[in-house]
């Protein structure tokens, strides 16, 4: 059988999963030829030697900047994947929430950073939990009390938890938005026995979908004299900032060349949306490949310009417009949705379509289409060679 895993492994990391009648019926056609296109649809298709050249190849830039890199898991969800970025040298992942971090430290990804502070002593009594259980583990902070919570956290549990500084560059949704507030987090964090300070992160997720290298540039830069300046205040007060954390997969040119960040963060280049690529077109940064789509079927073909498939609004996230077949053979085929759960694609230029044909569909925005499927049908060309659980999806807490 031409699988990356045995069966018994891949039955073993999908635990109950494997038993879905459905997924069973893919996990029969593993490894043989054609198997991508008898797989139970809608399903959710990742194109490993695709996404393999794109998580090489941000490594290798990241490499070549003198840049960590810390790929952000929210856009895949999935430790199969988290794994295979921290193979190619990934200082850990990045997650947005505290269930992320628990559904895929699960699985051994990390060390991870949480890029979003969280309020509460509940979510603060998690943090502690995951850095006891991961001394790597780091949380960021943007405010006093945040600070306290968290430390009382790890005080109650006897252990340490190392801090952020999350930084607003800009976007204005979370970050100190002073150098003052700054210096007093920074003094909070200091004064608290468990608690470290390792570092400062911002993020400018304005920046990321500018088109054009140079108008990004430009704008990367005014954020990071912001960052900059925090890093050079705390440091004059005797705080080890040894961490400059940010950057998405847009900004990684002008991250580069401006020497700020000492990690990057970048989550898109992995699947490549419909919408980065559109963004990023002809630049450095764009050059990824799409390696995630959405696999439909045709379930009604009786009207002569449609044909009605098994995808809708319950497959895809419908923030970004329309999703788009892929392939030859749709070419000239338009996507629309048809409802919660059908879709409707025009007929193709020049080929006459049948009920029960196959689509692909690329998404107009990853991350939220991907927290719509339990799955991901990892193929080589038309070979099915593995399906893997997407832990953290739904682990929006
Ligand atoms: C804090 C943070 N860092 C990094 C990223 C990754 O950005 P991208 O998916 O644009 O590469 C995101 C995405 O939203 C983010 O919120």
């Amino acid at each position: 059988m031409n699988t990356e895993r045995s069966l018994d492994q891949i039955r073993a990391d999908l635990g109950p999963l494997a038993d879905r009648p459905g997924l069973a019926i893919s996990l029969a056609e593993l490894g043989q030829p054609g198997s991508r296109y008898r797989i139970t649809t809608p399903a959710a298709v990742v194109d490993l030697d695709a996404l393999d050249r794109n998580l090489a190849r941000q490594a290798e830039r990241a490499r070549q900047a003198g840049l960590a890199i810390r790929p952000h898991a929210k856009s895949h969800k999935t430790s199969a994947i988290a794994l295979r970025q921290m193979a190619l040298g990934a200082s850990g992942i990045c997650c947005a929430k505290l269930a992320e971090a628990e559904a895929l430290m699960a699985r051994g990804a990390g060390p991870v950073l949480i890029t979003s502070p969280v309020a509460g002593p509940d979510k603060a009594a998690r943090a502690a939990a995951l850095a006891a259980r991961d001394l790597g583990f780091a949380m960021t902070v943007d405010h006093l009390d945040g600070v306290a919570e968290i430390g009382n956290a790890a005080r109650s549990i006897g252990t340490r938890v190392r801090l952020v500084i999350d930084v607003d560059v800009g976007l204005g949704r979370t970050g100190v938005s002073s150098l003052d507030q700054a210096r007093q987090v920074a003094e909070a964090i200091a004064a608290d026995d468990n608690l470290d300070l390792v570092g400062i992160q911002g993020y400018g997720g304005q920046w990321q979908h500018m088109a054009g290298a140079n108008a990004r540039a430009a704008a990367v830069g005014e954020g990071m004299k912001t960052l900059a300046a925090v890093a050079t205040a705390l440091r004059a007060e005797g705080h080890a900032i040894n961490l400059i954390t940010g950057g998405g997969t847009g900004s990684f040119s002008a991250d580069a060349n401006q020497q700020v960040l000492t990690e990057v963060q970048p989550g898109s280049y992995a699947f490549m949306d419909r919408q980065y690529r559109e963004a990023l077109a002809d630049d450095e940064d764009g050059a990824f490949e799409t390696s995630f789509f959405i696999q439909a079927r045709v379930i009604s073909a009786n009207a002569p310009a449609w044909v009605t498939v098994d995808a809708g609004l319950k497959a895809f996230a419908t923030d970004g417009g329309m999703p788009e077949p892929s392939g030859e053979a749709w070419a000239g085929a338009k996507f629309r949705f048809f409802g919660d759960e059908h879709g409707m694609l025009t007929r193709p230029e020049g080929r006459v379509v049948a009920r029960g044909d196959r689509v692909e569909l690329t998404a107009p925005h990853c991350d939220p289409t991907v927290d719509r499927h339990e799955v991901l049908h990892l193929v080589r060309g038309d070979v099915l060679v593995d399906i893997v659980p997407v832990e953290a999806r739904g682990a929006s807490q």
